[in-house]
């Protein structure tokens, strides 16, 4: 009795073990693992912040960006700079098992800050969680990537490099090398080589921008600025109303990555959020259905340092008007977004306030996934969201 029971254990442990190695493998597509050299130029500024070197900054930096009298956007501009370098950007680039008709569809999904793009490919529950997964079996390509700063990407100065309009030009870049064949090339060619990847992979004839917070900021900045190089915008986890970040940066209950409590190995201004911060800013609705402890744990083990010059420059990408964009775009919102919409982000926009900013959009909906806070993919039912995505799509013959 003893051996089976022996026996038992190491088939489970070579189960899980096995799983560990194989966890980069997703069941409905080949995926390529990517450190893309991207040189943007962009207008940069330096800006009146405080610098954050301890976790008594960090609660100070907070509290400072949120008191009332604080100068806000331009008024914080000491002086208008150029920034231009080739920044490593780690990216991911998966295409569907089996080659179908939306395989030259590419979705490029932009994380929000505190996270990198694990955000949208959990290996927590790949199968109820991973947009990633969801995408791949709808049958689309999608590239996730960790943004400048963050994950695996370059981490560099984070007052006056890492800020948002820099961000959109990579982006512009990735976009521009997904459509102009480029990007498949380089994956192609990147190692391991994988023979399955290069049947299917092929060129993008389309591009589905989706973002998350932060992420949604720049995908909203991106079809406004270059709506040409869009041809569909999901924008989840962020709408402009008078609740937008009303809960403040003193909610990310915040600590200077290198001294917090899960120590990062980053220079002076990245701020790591505390557990409770993570729990505040990502995780809604009842807490017995909506999510597992396991969730919130998982959410908490992948948070990023955030560099604090995309804050003070945010304001430069939020809200700008996109009169040429044409084609269709859905908010997906949680319905109980605290730092996106105060709580409860049922009946507070205006849908023809959004047709106003996109006057040309082939469609403009608006999607509330129940039970769900901010980081919706870290919830129950997240999969289910996904669906109503991918419907709207193929309603717009995507
Ligand atoms: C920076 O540029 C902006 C936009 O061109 C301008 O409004 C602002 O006055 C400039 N600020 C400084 C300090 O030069
Ligand atoms: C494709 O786009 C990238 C990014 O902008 C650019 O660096 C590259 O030169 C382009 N390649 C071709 C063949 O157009
Ligand atoms: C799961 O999500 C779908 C799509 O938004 C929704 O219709 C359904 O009511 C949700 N289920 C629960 C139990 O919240």
């Amino acid at each position: 009795m003893a051996a089976t029971f022996a026996t038992a254990g190491l088939l489970l442990f070579n189960a899980v073990s096995a799983s560990a190695i194989y966890s980069s493998k997703h069941t409905n597509g080949y995926c390529k693992q990517l450190d893309i050299p991207v040189f943007a130029t962009s207008e940069s500024a330096i800006y009146d912040v405080p610098r954050v070197d301890s976790n008594i900054d960090a609660i100070a930096w907070a509290i400072y960006a949120d008191t009332w009298s604080t100068p806000a956007g331009a008024a914080r501009i000491i002086k208008n700079t150029t920034t231009s370098d080739t920044f490593n950007i780690h990216a991911q680039l998966c295409v569907p098992k089996t080659a179908g008709k939306k395989n030259d569809i590419l979705h490029i999904a932009t994380h929000g800050v505190h996270y990198d793009s694990r955000y949208w490919d959990p290996e927590l529950d790949r199968e109820k969680q991973s947009y990633v997964e969801a995408t791949l079996r709808a049958g689309y390509s999608i590239l996730t990537y960790d943004r400048l700063g963050v994950g695996k990407s370059d981490k560099p100065d984070a007052y006056d490099v890492v800020q948002a309009p820099l961000e959109l030009e990579i982006l512009r870049h990735l976009t521009l090398m997904a459509r102009n064949g480029t990007l498949y090339s380089f994956a192609e060619k990147a190692k391991p080589a994988n023979a399955a990847f290069n049947k299917v992979a092929k060129p993008a004839s389309k591009v589905i921008h989706v973002g998350h917070s932060f992420g949604s900021f720049l995908t909203s900045a991106f079809i406004a600025k270059h709506s040409s190089l869009s041809d569909g915008a999901i924008v989840t986890g962020y709408l402009t109303s008078k609740y937008l970040g009303k809960a403040g940066m003193a909610s990310f209950n915040a600590q200077f990555a290198p001294t917090s409590s899960t120590p990062f190995d980053r220079p002076s201004g990245y701020v790591v959020c505390q557990k409770s911060g993570i729990q505040t800013i990502f995780f809604a609705g009842n807490p017995k259905t909506a999510f597992t402890k396991e969730m919130l744990d998982y959410g908490d083990a992948i948070k990023q340092p955030v560099p604090i010059g995309e804050f003070s420059s945010a304001y430069r990408i939020i809200g700008l008007p996109g009169p040429d964009f044409k084609g269709p775009i859905q908010y997906m919102l949680p319905e109980f977004d605290f730092y996106i919409c105060a709580g409860d982000c049922k009946g507070i926009y205006d849908l023809e306030e959004l047709k106003k900013t996109y006057p040309k959009a082939a469609d403009i909906e608006v999607a509330i996934q129940p039970n769900t806070g901010h980081a919706f993919t870290l919830h129950n039912n997240a999969t289910a969201g996904y669906q109503v995505t991918y419907d709207f799509l193929a309603k717009n013959g995507l």
